[in-house]
């Protein structure tokens, strides 16, 4: 059984791995910001009070944000396994995490970093841009569609940008993450879980150096 987080700052490769991760792995994928984006595309109460601190850049509220992942880990599908994919992102959620898993009986089997220097995420994440249609990522410089202008997922044609990747909200959200990135790998480090993966390389060789963690653990 595998319980992995996968923590990283913005744009750091988390939803990229997490992609093939559960093609080999098949575990179900329980990424918040995607959570918080269809939340918001629905008009939702949580996604209605998300948009005002993910459109800054700010985190929304650990409360908010943890019971949003109790919710979604105690569906029946989550029996296989689970990678979450941007939470906890703060040591309180982490704590909050610890409460979850208990009392759903999930524990945490892994907890791997995806390290990315600073100007290499600003890069990619001013290069990226995702289906409009079905949310399939794409990158400007290193993942272009197959055919031009058609997305490889779902043959849709039109394409945006997430609204906080542009320039000026960027910068902030770094900065928020930045602070909570150190004192989360020291909790993971403490408990014995956390593995650290240089996320710079290719996407296929920084899955390659995940599986090689994962495929020790079943
Ligand atoms: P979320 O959607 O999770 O955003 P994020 O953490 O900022 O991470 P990203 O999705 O931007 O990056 P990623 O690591 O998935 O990278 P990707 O694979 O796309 O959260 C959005 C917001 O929701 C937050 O800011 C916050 O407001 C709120 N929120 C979410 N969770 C929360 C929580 N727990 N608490 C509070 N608030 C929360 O890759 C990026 C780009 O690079 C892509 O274009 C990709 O193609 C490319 N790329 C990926 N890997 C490589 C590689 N190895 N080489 C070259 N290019 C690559
Ligand atoms: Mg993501
Ligand atoms: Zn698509």
């Amino acid at each position: 059984m595998i319980n992995l987080i996968l923590l990283g700052l913005p744009g750091a490769g988390k939803g990229t791995a997490s992609e093939r991760i559960v093609d080999k792995y098949h575990l179900t994928h329980i990424s918040t910001g995607d959570m918080f984006r269809e939340a918001m595309a629905n008009k939702t109460k949580v996604g209605l009070e998300a948009k005002s601190y993910i459109d800054k850049g700010n985190l929304v509220p650990d409360e908010v944000t943890a019971k949003l992942v109790e919710e979604r880990l105690s569906q029946p599908d989550i029996k296989e396994g689970y990678i979450l994919d941007g939470f906890p992102r703060t040591t309180v959620q982490a704590e909050l995490l610890e409460g979850i898993t208990k009392r759903l009986k999930k524990p945490l089997t892994n907890v791997i970093a995806l390290e990315v220097d600073e100007e290499t995420l600003i890069k990619r994440l001013s290069a990226r841009y995702m289906c409009k249609n079905c949310g399939a990522t794409y990158n400007k410089i290193s993942k272009q569609p197959k055919v031009e202008g058609t997305c490889d997922r779902c043959g849709g044609h039109e394409f945006y940008q997430r609204e906080d990747d542009k320039p000026e909200v960027v910068k902030n959200r770094l900065e928020v993450n930045e602070k909570m990135n150190a004192p989360l790998k020291d909790f993971y480090q403490k408990k014995g879980l956390l593995t650290v993966i240089n996320g710079k390389q290719t996407p296929e060789k920084v899955f390659e150096d995940i599986d090689a963690v994962l495929s020790n653990n079943q």
